[in-house]
């Protein structure tokens, strides 16, 4: 069935060449400019931020070139220049100096993020501030909950994820975005929010996180690899589709308020399929391994960056996210700039 094909050839006219030609649309740039259907916008984007102690540190990450660990201080001045390029959020994760088995450090107030967070709102109070909400980077055993021998507690986990996201809420994060997979997370978050007054706080879930080898930079980048085994046990499984629909349905019962998938490039029918079910706003997590695949082939010469970059981005919101979270947010914001 051909929606616009099928009627003509009904009434008995020709439906396709010569009468059709679909170059007609595509001379020059201004026509292609009025009939294209996708683009990109800073206000789409989030720019993750890696924080560590100390004052003065920028520590490049090797595997992710561009993108460095920072101190609070170098980080104020990266976030000076995200919000110049127009960029209305971040995303922090946060390298504390010492970690212990129940993640101390992730709900701290004193913690780094939490710190971090203060700092933010005081120097840019328009910034819209998301908080990574989980426990691996806080974890001496690396694993994103308690650990009840090897075995990653499901129950016992959801009170220090809601502690964790409490405290970057009191230290003023907008947002809060809980990574850890644990059942349940979205909807004991969600309750302690309201019960401290937090109501208007919105949850942007990471519904559908699949257990994904795209990840690998990221764990360097945060100090976040799991010590033994992986985290299959709680992340999704690459090969499932539908599995993502439930996963998101759970979450959006629970009450989030905005829905991701990630990966992204690997899960394009994941972001649409999830698109067509809810109405609430869609992110899509472009992650450390699909940025490190374009920066390492950009940099041997194989790929125009800025063109890969772009269809990149621009193929995941076609697909259906409203918002990308990317590493490559600052150089498609200024190259959206000079048009
Ligand atoms: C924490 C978390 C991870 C990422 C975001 N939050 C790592 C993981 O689950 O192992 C990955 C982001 C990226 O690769 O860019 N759980």
């Amino acid at each position: 069935m051909n929606r616009v094909l099928d009627p003509i050839r009904e009434m008995g006219g020709r439906a396709g060449f010569p009468d059709v030609r679909g170059r007609r649309l595509r001379h020059t740039e201004q026509m292609r400019a009025m009939v294209r259907e996708t683009v990109l916008h800073p206000a789409d984007l989030v720019y993750p931020l890696f924080i560590t102690e100390g004052s003065g540190v920028r520590r490049e990450v090797p595997s992710m070139p561009g993108v460095a660990q920072l101190s609070i201080d170098r980080m104020v001045e990266e976030v000076g220049t995200i919000t110049e390029l127009g960029i209305p959020a971040v995303l922090l994760f946060g390298l504390p100096d010492e970690k212990d088995a129940v993640g101390t450090g992730g709900y701290a107030s004193e913690g780094i993020v939490q710190r971090a967070t203060r700092e933010l709102k005081a120097r840019y109070p328009d910034l819209l501030v998301i908080t990574d909400v989980c426990l691996c980077e806080y974890t001496d055993h690396g694993h994103c909950g308690l650990l009840q021998g090897t075995h990653v507690d499901n129950d016992g986990s959801l009170d220090l994820h809601a502690r964790t996201a409490i405290s970057h809420v009191e230290s003023g994060a907008d947002i809060v975005a809980p990574s850890n997979m644990m059942d349940g997370t979205v909807g004991a978050i969600r309750r302690s929010l309201d019960d401290r007054g937090y109501a208007g706080t919105p949850i942007m879930a990471y519904s559908a996180k699949y257990a994904s080898g795209f990840y690998g930079p990221f764990r360097d980048a945060a100090a976040s690899a799991p010590s033994f085994g992986d985290r299959r046990s709680y992340q999704m499984d690459p090969a499932n589709g539908r599995e993502a629909l439930r996963e998101v349905a759970l979450d959006v019962a629970e009450g989030a308020d905005i829905v991701m998938v990630k990966p992204a490039l690997a899960y394009l029918d994941v972001i649409a399929r999830v698109r067509a079910s809810v109405d609430l706003p869609v992110a899509a997590y472009n992650v450390s391994g699909e940025y490190a695949m374009v920066k390492a082939a950009a940099a041997n010469g194989w790929l125009d960056e800025r063109r890969i970059v772009t269809e990149v981005l621009t193929g995941i919101k076609r697909a259906g996210a409203d918002i990308i979270i990317t590493y490559h947010a600052k150089e498609i914001a200024r190259w959206l700039r000079e048009g």
